[in-house]
């Protein structure tokens, strides 16, 4: 069954901020009857409002609260930057393989870390495993941008934000600055 974000009485979640502990913690995997439990159902949808809400294009679980192996991302079509889009999906216990040895470095930002943006050099290309939301093994591969959100959400999931991964701090640079950017 597809996601769906039209769920009545979905709250929408408090995103945790850089500092709390959450974010530093490797998450706990999800077992796959666990995934099809009416909580971690439920969880996925108040990620995904929340996602929608905040204008995010991914929220981890310690994002939303919840020291769970799980990850949603999306972004509708027709976006000016990525008009390409992200479709809906959910991600429990996500492993990334890099496919070639190509990066691509670009600007991020993070709804834990709000108000900045930092150059991140990510790989181009890769493919992810891991559990549906239906608790059923999934691979697929990404490339480009939906590739960047997988590797920020995979990373969050593993106690890192993408501060993390910049090669220092010089870029780091806040949104209303960002038209000074070249
Ligand atoms: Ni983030």
């Amino acid at each position: 069954m597809p996601p769906s974000n039209s769920a009545v009485g979905v709250g929408i979640r408090k995103v945790t901020q850089l500092g709390h502990p959450v974010l530093r913690k490797i998450t706990r995997r999800l077992k796959a009857e666990e995934i099809r439990s009416a909580d971690v159902q439920r969880l996925a949808r108040e990620m995904i409002v929340t996602m929608d809400e905040y204008d995010g294009v991914g929220l981890a679980g310690n994002q939303a609260q919840e020291d769970l192996a799980i990850f949603v991302m999306g972004l509708p079509k027709e976006t000016k930057r990525h008009p390409e889009g992200i479709a809906l999906t959910v991600v429990c216990n996500p492993v990334i393989t890099p496919i070639g040895d190509e990066y691509e470095e670009d600007w991020e930002g993070c709804l834990s870390v709000p108000d900045l943006r930092g150059l991140v050099r990510r790989h181009k290309k890769l493919e992810l495993s891991g559990l549906g939301l239906d608790g059923k093994p999934f691979k697929r591969v990404y490339e480009g941008f939906p590739a960047r959100v997988v590797q920020h959400e995979t990373d969050h999931l593993n106690g890192l934000v993408y501060l993390d991964r910049m090669d220092g701090l010089s870029t780091l640079t806040y949104i209303s600055e960002m038209g000074r950017q070249k």
